[in-house]
């Protein structure tokens, strides 16, 4: 009660014109945090964790491809939503992730566009791009799609929801009035699992729906490899033994590099997601095993629109609460309740995985990545990142750059002349005050680690193979 008299004091402090909005939103948080307080004990109980049946998860390559002739009315049936509302933080960045050079200048955005504009061309049709950004990215974002205006090709933005964040002591928002700008700390976007709520307030939901619109696809910004796949969006509309999976999720085989990723279970007879934040800590090793759960949520989700608005409407969507503890710069420890876009999965009918190649998932979260995607491993083509024909092995290199002098993607572009040419490389360490000429080549098992008070500076045109450079040893 407490709770909800403050939050109404915050909605009535708002501007008049935002009241509305404000009074949706937190109508949400409320119900939220209402669910928070009366869940007692971990979401999953590990005992009652069934095994995957077998048609639980489909492999790629079993899926039809649909004939031409049908892909453009396919298509005509599709929306694109690239999740947007997060902030680059791992990488130092304080604007939209998306808003990062990747190659020749372009960023995650641009190549977004590219690759939407690619596929309406080709097929000659008009699928429509959505963002969902949030308080942190819809302003530098907004202004950026100003550039897109003269393509052809239909651009929709809405902003998620603006959650207040609360005191972890008094259990009441930290947040004096609306006026968000004011205090940015005391707000926050509650994970991308608020897209659901957040598209129906928008009125894009409805509208997509009147168009005659049945599926949408989403993704992160910053996956790269998340394009629309036709052989997936052919079971969804055409499916063979007549079965309509409502929701899709597109996995693949978990690596030890990937333990941390959400897997797929089957949990009171329907498939869920489950993220490592829900494990109890008896059980992490076990969630860990490569064995036990074989796969991992890449987050390009595959949704029936009228589903979405089934179950909104129903209010059956209840997805596991992730809570994340923060300690603001000022020293007050708060907390935010979040969801994933994937733990609605439980909530559909015939929610299925799928199966998909690696080169699905490329995400951009450490500059290491970004080093991977902005190299010659990768070329571009209509805004898709393809593998090189030149790497004789799919997989690409295991790449780990010092967190002191490597994490923030201005210092990391400041140690570069230009990327080192990575097509045979294996596994490279850099560790360190460590600097990049240009036309350096690195391959096989190369770690260069500068010690604490020494810098190395790679020489223009230097060719590392298989080798290990410390102190200030001269190349
Ligand atoms: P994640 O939060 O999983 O990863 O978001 P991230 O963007 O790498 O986050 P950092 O760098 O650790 O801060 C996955 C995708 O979901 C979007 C992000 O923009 C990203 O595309 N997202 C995340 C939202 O749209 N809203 C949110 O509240 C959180």
């Amino acid at each position: 009660n407490q709770l909800k008299k403050e939050l109404n004091k915050l909605i009535e402090a708002a501007p008049q014109m935002k009241q509305d909005k404000f009074r949706r939103e937190l109508d949400g948080f409320a119900s939220l945090f209402g669910r928070f307080l009366e869940e007692e004990g971990p979401s999953v109980e590990w005992d009652k964790i069934q095994k995957l049946p077998s048609n639980a998860v489909r492999d790629y390559n079993t899926l039809e491809t649909p004939t031409t002739d049908i892909i453009h009315n396919m298509l005509s049936k599709l929306v694109v939503i690239k999740l947007n509302g997060g902030l680059g933080t791992s990488m130092g960045c304080h604007g939209p992730k998306s808003l990062i050079a990747v190659r020749n200048d372009l960023t995650f955005l641009d190549l977004t566009v590219q690759q939407i504009e690619h596929l309406n061309k080709t097929y000659k049709t008009n699928v429509p791009l959505i963002l969902m950004n949030s308080f942190n990215t819809d302003e530098d974002t907004e202004k950026v799609l100003r550039k897109y205006k003269n393509l052809n090709i239909e651009i929709h933005a809405f902003n998620q929801s603006c959650y207040p964040r609360i005191n972890r002591e008094t259990l009441l928002p930290i947040a004096k009035n609306c006026i968000i700008d004011e205090d940015l700390e005391a707000w926050y976007p509650p994970g991308h699992g608020d897209f659901y709520k957040s598209f129906q307030n928008s009125g894009l939901l409805k509208k997509f729906l009147n168009d005659g619109r049945e599926y949408c696809f989403i993704s992160n910004i910053d996956n790269l490899g998340a394009t629309v796949d036709l052989n997936i969006l052919n079971l969804l509309l055409n499916p063979k033994d007549n079965v309509q999976h409502e929701f899709v999720m597109e996995v693949t085989d978990k690596t030890r590099a990937d333990v941390k990723g959400g897997t797929l279970i089957q949990y009171e007879n329907k498939l869920r997601l489950l993220e490592i934040a829900q494990v109890p800590k008896e059980h992490v090793d076990a969630f860990k095993s490569v064995k036990t759960f074989k796969f991992f949520n890449t987050n390009n989700i595959w949704a029936k629109l009228d589903a979405i608005e089934r179950v909104l409407n129903e209010d059956t969507l209840k997805m596991e609460i992730i809570i994340n503890n923060k300690s603001l710069p000022k020293g007050l420890n708060v907390i935010q309740l979040e969801t994933a876009v994937g733990a609605a999965m439980k909530t559909f009918e015939e929610s299925i995985g799928i199966n998909v190649p690696r080169s699905r998932f490329l995400p951009v979260k450490k500059t290491s990545d970004l080093l991977l995607v902005m190299s010659n491993l990768y070329n571009l083509k209509n805004g898709s990142l393809v593998m090189s024909p030149q790497r004789m092995f799919p997989t690409t290199p295991l790449v780990k750059l010092g967190d002191n002098h490597f994490a923030n993607v201005k210092e990391f572009l400041g140690r570069f002349a230009n990327i080192p040419d990575l097509i045979e490389l294996d596994h490279l360490t850099v560790s360190g005050d460590v600097t990049f000429g240009g036309k350096v080549s690195l391959k096989g098992t190369v770690i260069i680690i500068a010690n604490h008070g020494d810098r190395i500076d790679i020489p223009s045109g230097a060719n590392l193979e298989n080798k290990i450079v410390s102190g200030n040893m001269r190349i």
